[in-house]
């Protein structure tokens, strides 16, 4: 097994690439591999200790997998099949607080339940103050699930975001 970090995301081309990117870079290069969710399978799953798992949010109804117009659409089926048991699993979403007040980062919570399913262990739960939202699928108990990053409408605060959040579970990947 690779002594490394999987850091996995998607959609490619879009603000969630671009924050897995920031993850990866501030994690380094040589601690971690950046993959696209198109590109993992159980070999994947079985290399890697760790991983950061990342997602925009695009509406639920876009998450069932009779629509295959983006990659997690594509990657939920297949997802939902792999084995994560023995595992430490990081989350961030992608999500528009301003215009999505009722579904913000809705996408975090499905791949928790998927993942908490699969028996991984979940690190970097994360505040809610500092977003304003009416509700969130991702918050379980005052918290979200993961980091919801905002590139929409609070793209000045993605890198201390990032930085805070990496600096609360880093060292326990
Ligand atoms: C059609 C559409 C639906 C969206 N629905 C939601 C939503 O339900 N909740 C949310 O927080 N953001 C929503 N957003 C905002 C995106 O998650 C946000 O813009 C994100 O940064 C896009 O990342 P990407 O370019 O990697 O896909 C939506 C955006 C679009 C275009």
């Amino acid at each position: 097994m690779k002594d490394k970090i999987a850091v996995l995301y998607g959609p490619v081309g879009g603000n969630t690439e671009k924050v897995a990117t920031l993850v990866a870079k501030k994690i380094g290069a040589e601690k971690c591999d950046l993959i696209p969710v198109k590109d993992v399978n159980e070999e994947t799953i079985k290399s890697y200790p760790s991983f950061i798992i990342g997602s925009s949010t695009i509406g639920t109804h876009n998450w069932s997998h009779k629509n295959t117009s983006s990659d997690w659409d594509e990657f939920m089926p297949r997802f939902r099949n792999l084995n994560f048991d023995g595992k430490k699993v990081a989350i961030f979403g992608l999500g528009d607080q301003l215009a999505y007040p009722n579904n913000f980062v809705d996408h975090m919570r499905t791949i928790y339940d998927v993942l908490i399913e699969s028996k991984a262990t979940i690190l970097g739960h994360w505040k809610t103050d500092e977003y304003e939202f009416n509700e969130s699928a991702a918050v379980i108990d005052d918290q979200f699930v993961g980091l919801p990053v905002d590139e929409d409408y609070q793209d000045e605060l993605t890198e201390q975001r990032v930085d805070a959040w990496l600096n609360t579970f880093l060292q326990k990947l």
